[in-house]
């Protein structure tokens, strides 16, 4: 079986590369689960020094698996215990997290890049949360981060509105750091993600502390919004737009 999720190590560069192109790298809880590990494991390996997030040409991230998502609305709705403990290492993460994207980043794909420290896109990349389309609550502490990022308006019209946003306007809107040719994205996150790497790492932690502040504020809001979002699972609203993704090749 392929791997959904491929850890490797470059030196002092750890890439988690999400690995389900043909399902747009939709996220099922396996993939969670090993993102997750991979992440808390490189907290405790000293000699990692940054992660990389990075996913495939023809998709970064497609968001959580529809599929998964109707399930979960007939089991009573909770956002499944890998996504939490996977929001949870990304808002606890203290190695400095740099993402490489190519193509869609929908749902999860987008709000995780609102935890790293350094994103780097294609332009050809798309981002997009269609949460409130889909009868949902924004996730993974969207609702803090993106206002933060972006200030309020852009913010609404990306996490309620669902308008998507192109590379450069993700750019502009502080997002993303750099837009580069398609080809160009793997190579520059790399360097990026070097860079950081070869700064003084007590340095780096300290100051990623101050920027970042209390993890726990955003650990509160993920949950926050996770007591919403299992409320809107079962909502007959999020079931018709899950159900209707599911059938519409039929
Ligand atoms: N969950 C489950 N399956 C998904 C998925 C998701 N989030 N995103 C894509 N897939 C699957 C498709 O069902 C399809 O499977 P199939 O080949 O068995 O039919 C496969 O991935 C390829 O997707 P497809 O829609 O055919 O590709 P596309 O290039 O036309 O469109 C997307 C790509 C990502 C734009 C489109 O698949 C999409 O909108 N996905 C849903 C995104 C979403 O709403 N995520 C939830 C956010 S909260």
């Amino acid at each position: 079986m392929t791997e959904l999720v491929i850890v490797s190590d470059e030196g002092p560069v750890r890439i988690v590369r999400m690995n389900r192109p043909e399902k747009k790298n939709a996220l099922t809880m396996a993939m969670y689960d090993a993102m997750t590990a991979a992440i808390e494991a490189a907290a405790a390996n000293s000699g990692l020094r940054c992660l990389l997030i990075a996913g495939h040409p023809s998709a970064f991230c497609a968001g959580n698996d529809i599929g998964d998502f109707l399930k979960a609305a007939g089991e009573g709705g909770a956002l499944g215990k890998p996504i939490l403990r996977f929001l949870y290492a990304l808002a606890r993460c203290e190695v400095p997290l740099v993402a490489a994207v190519q193509g869609n980043a929908i749902g999860v794909g987008t709000t995780m890049l609102m935890h790293c420290d350094h994103v780097v896109a294609s332009s050809d990349a798309r981002f997009s949360t269609p949460f409130v389309g889909l009868g949902l609550v924004p996730e993974a502490a969207s609702s803090l981060l993106a206002p933060r990022l972006m200030g309020q308006a852009r913010a609404f019209a990306l996490l309620v509105l669902g308008r998507p946003l192109s590379a450069d306007e993700a750019k502009a809107a502080g997002l993303v750091n750099t837009v580069v040719a398609p080809d160009a994205v793997e190579a520059e996150a790399m360097k990026a993600a070097r860079e950081i790497a070869a700064l003084p790492p007590q340095g780096v932690l300290a100051s990623r502390r101050l920027l970042r502040g209390s993890p726990d504020e955003i650990v509160k809001r993920i949950d926050d919004e996770a007591a919403l979002f299992k409320t809107r699972l079962q909502s007959t609203e999020a079931r018709a737009a899950f159900e209707a993704f599911m059938m519409r090749k039929r």
